[in-house]
């Protein structure tokens, strides 16, 4: 399976931190937010990952992940003219998805909790068409929503409706099989102009192959849309990695647990940040892997 982070969009609603720098690049506590999104794809075993980024930004990227060696993984870049839409990554990175299937991943969501490995191979393992998730929100109108019927089966997904049919929105999570990119090449864009993951999702969904997996109270979703979220992101982050000692999407410390790189090269990039916590962390988990 292939990875795809998107790390476009002009981010205005955190303008004025957004006007010169990518909101994907924006800290979120101790690294940069793309981090988040990247060590879900690592979680998920996916060690062939595109970037899809603005033509002012892309160059930003490929400054701050190269091309994925250190972590034991390919990183390859392409850029976005315009925010087109979401089944946007699917045309532009039809070449680097060739005959696979894909995971999409939004550049600024955040997710960490219990089972996130779990369920991420979950998916993987069981892909049969599409599958992305429900999670419950206070405020469903910004997001797609999941309409169910009785039974629980999932009859419609709405983008951003005005009133909402249920409290579980679509999280930027996507698992697809290779029909991912005809179908997102016929896409029309919506009212508002773009070519919609919504319409994408609902096309699987009428030929009954859209699973919708509920992700409970054990995850975190995080919200980095405006300053409010961003800054209540970065407590949770501080929050969980204070009090517990471990980091919340280290790269480099998942690339050694997925047998990406060894324990000797995680010290290696341990060291080069040997004067930052996150790089006293890194070398604490070699140093605990090399003495075993
Ligand atoms: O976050 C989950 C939601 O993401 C889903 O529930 C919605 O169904 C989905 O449409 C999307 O909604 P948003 O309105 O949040 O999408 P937005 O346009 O803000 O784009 C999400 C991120 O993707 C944003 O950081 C910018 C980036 N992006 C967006 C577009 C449209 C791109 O890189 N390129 C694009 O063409």
């Amino acid at each position: 399976m292939k990875g795809i982070i998107l790390a476009g969009g002009h981010g205005t609603r955190l303008y004025p931190m957004t006007v010169a720098l990518s909101k994907q690049l924006m800290p979120v506590y101790d690294k940069p937010m793309i981090y988040y999104p990247l060590s879900i794809l690592l979680l998920a075993g996916i060690k062939d990952i595109l970037v899809i980024s603005t033509p002012e930004d892309t160059c930003v990227y490929d400054k701050l992940l190269g091309d994925g060696k250190r972590i034991g993984i390919s990183i390859s870049y392409k850029i976005q003219d315009t925010p087109r839409g979401l089944a946007d990554a699917f045309i532009l990175g039809a070449d680097f998805i060739g005959d696979d299937s894909v995971c999409l991943i939004l550049g600024d969501n955040i997710f960490y909790g219990q089972n996130m490995t779990g369920i991420l191979n979950n998916a993987i393992e069981k892909l049969d068409g599409a599958t992305i998730f429900g999670y419950p929100v206070k405020n469903p109108t910004a997001f797609g929503v999941v309409e169910f019927d009785k039974d629980n089966n999932v009859i419609s997904i709405e983008e951003k409706p005005e009133k909402p049919k249920s409290n579980f929105v679509v999280p930027g999570l996507y698992f697809y099989d290779n029909n991912v990119v005809e179908i997102a090449k016929n896409v029309k864009p919506s009212a508002r102009g773009e070519i919609e993951i919504t319409a994408v999702n609902n096309e699987y969904l009428g030929k009954g192959k859209l699973k919708v997996s509920l992700l409970g109270r054990g995850i975190a979703w995080l919200d980095t849309g405006t300053p409010q979220g961003l800054l209540k992101a970065a407590e949770y982050v501080e929050a969980v990695q204070a009090r517990q000692g471990f980091y919340i999407s280290c790269i480099e410390e998942i690339a050694y647990r997925r047998g990406f790189i060894t324990a000797e090269q995680l010290l290696a990039l341990g060291q080069e940040l040997h004067t930052t916590d996150y790089g006293k962390y890194i070398i604490s988990i070699a140093e605990e892997a090399l003495e075993e």
